[in-house]
């Protein structure tokens, strides 16, 4: 068995001096992680590069309407919603008034309350009246809440989609665990059907890719929806 604390401390230091080149320090963000630790959350937000990661494919896809499914805190919803126009609008789906308070005014540190809207409640009752009140397409969707409800959510992102709409799914593999076909951890089992679902889906091309860093092994789902 590799050393994996030796291996941590690596990625923690290659992303470190990655981060200090490449993802500038900034009073908002480092607010909001500070905060986040403050209310007793988990630190489960993308890392700082990922955050920017996440900018840059929005950036990319030309994105005017974000659609985020589990806001936590807010630190990549204020990355994602860095990316948009003027007239650019993302939502953002958490379930806890708590966290959603927090996110809030972290929302507003960043100086994008006009731009982030924080829906609170469970994600697929939001998706649903989403669905029913015919507020897509959305141009980029990102899926990162409970692991469990994965394919549900990919299920109302593609209904909320139109073609060239780009989904990204975080934590596709939990520490390697992904490949164990017997899991029986309900995070896992989700993560996998995801992955099934995304890669047998013939209105989607996709990747996905491992990666490592201050957040420890992990990995993301890349998916662009097709025209019909
Ligand atoms: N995207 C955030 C991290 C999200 S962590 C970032 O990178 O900064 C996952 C969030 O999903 C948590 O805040 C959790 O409260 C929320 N969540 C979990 N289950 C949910 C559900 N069923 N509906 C909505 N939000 C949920
Ligand atoms: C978990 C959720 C995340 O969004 C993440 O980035 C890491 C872990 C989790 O629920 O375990
Ligand atoms: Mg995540």
């Amino acid at each position: 068995m590799p050393d994996f604390d030796a291996l941590l401390a690596q990625w923690h230091a290659v992303d470190q001096y990655l981060e200090a080149r490449y993802v500038p320090s900034d009073d908002a963000l480092n607010a909001t992680l500070s905060n986040t630790i403050e209310a007793g959350m988990a630190e489960i937000n993308v890392a700082p590069n990922q955050g920017k990661m996440l900018m840059l494919f929005a950036m990319m896809s030309g994105a005017k309407r974000i659609l985020e499914i589990g806001t936590l805190a807010g630190y990549s919803a204020i990355w994602m919603a860095r990316a948009l126009p003027d007239d650019g609008q993302l939502i953002t789906l958490e379930y806890d008034p708590q966290y959603a308070e927090v996110a809030q005014k972290n929302i507003a540190l960043a100086g994008l309350s006009n731009k982030v809207e924080i829906r609170v409640g469970l994600a697929v009752d939001k998706l649903e009246q989403m669905v029913a009140s015919d507020e897509g397409p959305f141009d980029f969707i990102f899926i990162d809440a409970d692991k469990p409800s994965n394919p549900q959510y990919l299920d109302y992102a593609l209904k909320l989609s139109r073609p060239g709409t780009v989904i990204v799914g975080d934590n596709v593999v939990r520490n390697g665990a992904v490949t164990d076909a017997s899991s029986s951890d309900p995070k896992v089992r989700g993560v996998r059907q995801f992955n099934d679902l995304i890669a047998a889906n013939p209105r989607l091309t996709a990747t996905a890719i491992q990666t490592v860093g201050s957040k420890g092994y992990d990995g993301f789902a890349l998916a662009i929806v097709l025209g019909d």
